[in-house]
């Protein structure tokens, strides 16, 4: 793909809107030095600097979005708690209307702490209910989404499980359904601790881990080059047959991704070598990136490619992170 395709696509896919729904999550960073080990404990004593916070989970998935340039309304649930109205008012920094996000006091909020001494992260504690949300919580998220597509508000859904308690099969199915009947594009990023097998979506974006659990094979170490790679390949088949969804893509950390299409040959794309601190909401990225990309009027193999150049650049920042448009297509141009 050449710059002005590249730049085509991206200007295409600015202002479309995307409905998130799944698990919200608030990412805290403790920033510090650590110069001494405690007398309490064999551990380091850190001297914290500043505290920053941001989205996480389905919100990184979410921020990313607005950053790449479409918007999106999220749906969701929050604790009311202090970790909750941070989260609300990150959405409204962001610019996102967070109307559809639940606050249910019997919850909550999830939250990771990551305690990081200059660039090495020392710990992390999280703050979280897996319980599934009330019933009557989840029909209004359902429903409400429902109505967003209904009402031809939304271009594209996205599903990002974290198994945290928002999606079930039922309400992901319902609003698959919904979505189909208007030809809108479907993305879920899968957990593998939920195998829903929601048929016809339009991407499924599990990582290698994920893809190996979701078709129920015994996980075994990567064999290079990907294409060679026999189980990786028999697992994408099982799940092209199980689930049917238009486009596969496993993601493969530092050996990129593979994408996978009916009645075609896999596509690996590989990652280019670069410095790596976080490769944390990576993934995040690849999805919000490769439905932009497809809202941009990109063919699969073009979204692909544009997804590997955003999530190599997100993995060469400290901490979950989004990518704005200007890094993205400096990217890209570097590259060419
Ligand atoms: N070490 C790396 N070097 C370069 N690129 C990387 C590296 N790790 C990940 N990436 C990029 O990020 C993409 C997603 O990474 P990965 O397969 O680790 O997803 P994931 O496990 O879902 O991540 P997450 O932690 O967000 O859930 C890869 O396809 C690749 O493009
Ligand atoms: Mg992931």
């Amino acid at each position: 793909m050449d710059m002005d395709r590249f730049s085509n696509i991206i200007k295409a896919a600015g202002g479309r809107k995307i409905a998130v729904i799944g698990d919200l999550m608030l990412d805290v960073y403790v920033w510090g030095r650590a110069n001494r080990i405690s007398q309490e404990a064999p551990v380091p004593v850190v001297q914290v600097r500043k505290q920053t916070q941001t989205l996480g989970g389905a919100s990184n998935v979410m921020r990313n979005i607005v950053s790449l340039g479409g918007s999106v309304i999220p749906f969701g649930v929050v604790g009311n708690d202090e970790a909750g109205k941070k989260l609300l008012s990150l959405f409204g920094e962001h610019g996102i209307d967070s109307d559809f996000v639940i606050s249910d006091p019997g919850r909550s909020t999830t939250q990771k702490q990551r305690v990081i001494a200059g660039t090495q992260q020392l710990v992390r504690i999280d703050y979280e209910n897996i319980e599934p949300v009330s019933d009557s919580i989840r029909s209004k998220l359902t429903e409400g989404l429902i109505g967003t597509i209904e009402r031809d508000e939304v271009h594209a859904v996205i599903f990002e499980d974290y198994a945290k308690g928002v999606l079930n099969k039922e309400s992901v199915d319902a609003i698959n359904r919904a979505s189909l009947k208007k030809g809108l594009i479907t993305a879920l990023d899968p957990h593998p601790s939920q195998p829903f097998e929601v048929r016809e979506l339009t991407l499924m974006t599990p990582n290698r881990q994920e893809a190996f659990a979701l078709s129920g094979t015994y996980h075994k170490e990567p064999v290079r080059p990907v294409l060679k790679d026999a189980t990786l390949m028999e697992v994408a088949d099982k799940i092209m047959k199980n689930w049917n969804p238009r486009y596969l893509l496993i993601t493969l950390g530092a050996e990129g991704m593979a994408l996978y299409e009916k009645g075609r040959e896999c596509l690996v794309v590989p990652t280019r070598a670069r410095e790596v601190f976080d490769v944390s909401g990576a993934g995040d990225t690849v999805i919000a990136s490769f439905v932009m990309a497809l809202l941009g009027g990109a063919e699969p193999a073009e979204a692909a490619e544009i997804s590997n150049h955003a999530a190599g650049v997100v993995v060469g920042k400290i901490g979950t992170a989004s990518i704005a448009v200007d890094e993205l297509c400096q990217s890209f141009f570097e590259r060419s």
